[in-house]
């Protein structure tokens, strides 16, 4: 269909799904609104994520702080790393990611994993312009872009803070509390869904690029060594797989693996491999066309700092591939950075007792200062914690002679009566180990704008244009509307006690008695209610009482006794 986005950019600001935000006093990009019909698909997806991520994995939620303060994101990487490239135009100032302004203009698809002089080298090569005023950026510098949004917390003399750029930061360093609620049992889940935000240097396509977002994510923590996933639940789940190797090579090639094929023939990370299946899964539910959809791995230039493989979960809008979650294997990277620079390396690890006490022998290796000290004053504790090493890798080398040591180009012979090596047994209940963290992570607008755009239909009924959003039920903001044909001679009351009634028995219900009777439905059709419900003057004739059953998209229509209504409903949706 063409030009999608801009439909669905029109629907949404027509019939109250999204817009852009404090536009009475001109809008700021990168901001937008949920309207009441958005507000609501937005938290159906949210629960339907909740109810499949969270509940329906065992996992519980949490709700952590959004801005966070300054050794938190130093820890991360944030800090230091979570940089975009940009490029500002000499001419009018105006700013751009730079990667984006090649991808735009030139047949590279991914320049994201490229460096700032590949960058610079392309927009030359190409001849790239400004895309606001026109003038040549040719030997424009390329520079980094921190996008995390800094505040101040407190008076005075303040600290700095960072409205955080993801949420699962806010479970990492919860995580000495997480772990004992856990009761220290491996693997645990925790999920949390609220905002993130970044300072996006080009925000773009509403939803898609935003300054203030809302992110639903799960970390789970394994022991790697002995944790397995239940690929059992999922196995047979088709996933359409672009790897690597399939994107370095020429034209688009997918590879169709079940996800027990993906696991095992090493396609994927077998614990990314489950949740691909069961995130398939979801997106079917929620209306996401599977037409439209795939599974993109990362380049190894392309992935964050802190993940060793990541997929993602793409989905095709008018032509472009969006990302709309990333499924990422991010080690011990993140436990072990908070555990060194919070100084409390216990608490970022989880204590594993053995099914038995084992009794182990241990080598205790005994280095004499005494001697190392005078003899190579400021260098000797540098010397002894290579001596140390060495003699770890293998303790025989003291019966040998002199040990050798090359420090700073030089070789210095040690003698090994300097070393003492013993062996003692000691019972040991279990071990400290870090846990490994696998983080399925949703961009929850970007999902929403994809319900919209892949629910998206025109037709034509007695030869007038309808625009439709076949949205699934499970997300849908409005399950059924009840409508009176003409707002006199009863009809209005039977229609609201009507409405009142699936209230009651918990319907998402809306009442409408303005305008005609077809355009009710247009509008109805509009905003995915799947059903109507019209009382007119049969209703009163039949015995018992009917009403016509509206189904939105084939628009056929039916009579149902007002008895059989909450049944009827309940099985079509
Ligand atoms: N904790 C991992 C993480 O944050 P990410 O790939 O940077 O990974 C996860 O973000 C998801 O958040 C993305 O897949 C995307 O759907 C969404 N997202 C990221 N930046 C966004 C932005 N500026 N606007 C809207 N959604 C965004």
């Amino acid at each position: 269909m063409e030009d999608l986005t801009k439909k669905v950019a029109e629907l949404g600001k027509r019939r109250g799904f999204f817009f852009q935000s404090s536009e009475a006093y001109g809008g700021i990009s990168g901001f937008q609104t949920f309207g009441p019909e958005g507000a609501e698909l937005k938290r159906n997806i949210e629960d339907s994520w909740r109810n499949t991520f969270s509940r329906g994995l065992g996992h519980r939620e949490i709700e952590a702080p959004t801005i966070m303060h300054e050794p938190v994101f130093e820890a991360s990487g944030h800090l230091d790393g979570f940089d975009d490239m940009i490029i500002e135009c000499p001419e009018c100032g105006n700013s751009n990611r730079a990667d984006h302004l090649v991808e735009d203009n030139t047949p590279i698809s991914e320049a994201e994993g490229y460096s700032a002089e590949q960058i610079e080298g392309l927009i030359t090569e190409h001849e790239l312009v400004c895309p606001s005023c026109g003038s040549s950026l040719n030997g424009v510098d390329v520079e980094d872009f921190n996008l995390m949004f800094e505040t101040s917390i407190g008076p005075g003399n303040s600290t700095p803070g960072y409205l955080r750029p993801e949420t699962v930061q806010g479970i990492f360093v919860e995580f000495p509390r997480l772990k004992q609620y856990a009761r220290n049992q491996l693997p645990f889940g925790i999920t949390q869904i609220g905002k993130a935000y970044r300072n996006e240097i080009s925000p773009r396509k509403g939803l898609v690029r935003v300054r203030e977002f809302t992110q639903a994510e799960l970390d789970l923590f394994i022991d790697p060594k002995e944790d397995e996933p239940s690929l059992e639940e999922v196995e047979d789940i088709k996933l359409k797989l672009y790897p690597v190797e399939n994107q370095n090579s020429d034209g688009i090639n997918y590879i169709e693996a079940s996800v027990r094929e993906a696991a095992e023939e090493g396609l994927v990370n077998k614990w990314i491999s489950y949740y691909l299946g069961i995130a398939k899964q979801w997106y079917i539910e929620i209306g996401v066309d599977m037409d439209r959809f795939r599974f993109r791995q990362h380049q190894p230039d392309e992935r964050a700092h802190y993940a060793s493989d990541c997929w993602d979960a793409e989905a095709l809008i008018d032509g472009d591939w969006i990302e709309i979650a990333g499924f990422s294997y991010r080690g011990c990277y993140d436990l072990t950075k908070h555990g060194k620079h919070s100084g409390e390396e216990r608490e970022f690890s989880v204590f594993k007792e053995y099914d038995d006490p084992e009794t182990v022998e241990e080598t205790k290796i005994n280095i004499d200062m005494s001697i190392l000290g005078p003899e190579f004053g400021d260098k000797a504790s540098e010397i002894a914690e290579k001596l140390r090493r060495k003699v770890e890798l293998g303790p025989d080398i003291v019966n040998e002679g002199p040990i050798f040591v090359h420090m700073d180009e030089e070789e210095y012979a040690i003698d090994s009566k300097t070393i003492e090596v013993t062996t003692e047994k000691v019972t040991k209940t279990g071990e400290e180990i870090v846990p490994h963290v696998v983080e399925p992570s949703f961009g929850v607008d970007r999902t929403v704008y994809t319900v919209l755009a892949h629910s998206f239909t025109q037709d034509s009924i007695d030869g007038e244009e309808r625009k439709i959003l076949s949205l699934s039920s499970e997300v849908a903001p409005t399950e059924v509307a009840v409508f009176p044909l003409m707002n006199k001679e009863g009809l209005g009351e039977k229609a609201r006690e009507i409405a009142n009634n699936l209230r009651n028995h918990g319907f998402s219900v809306k009442y409408d008695d303005t305008g005609n009777i077809g355009k009710r439905y247009r509008r109805q059709d509009e905003v995915g209610t799947p059903i109507c419900v019209t009382v007119d003057y049969e209703t009163f004739e039949d015995d018992p009482a009917t009403v016509t059953l509206r189904d939105r998209d084939s628009t056929e229509q039916e009579r149902v006794h007002i008895t059989d209504l909450e049944e009827v409903i309940r099985s079509r949706l």
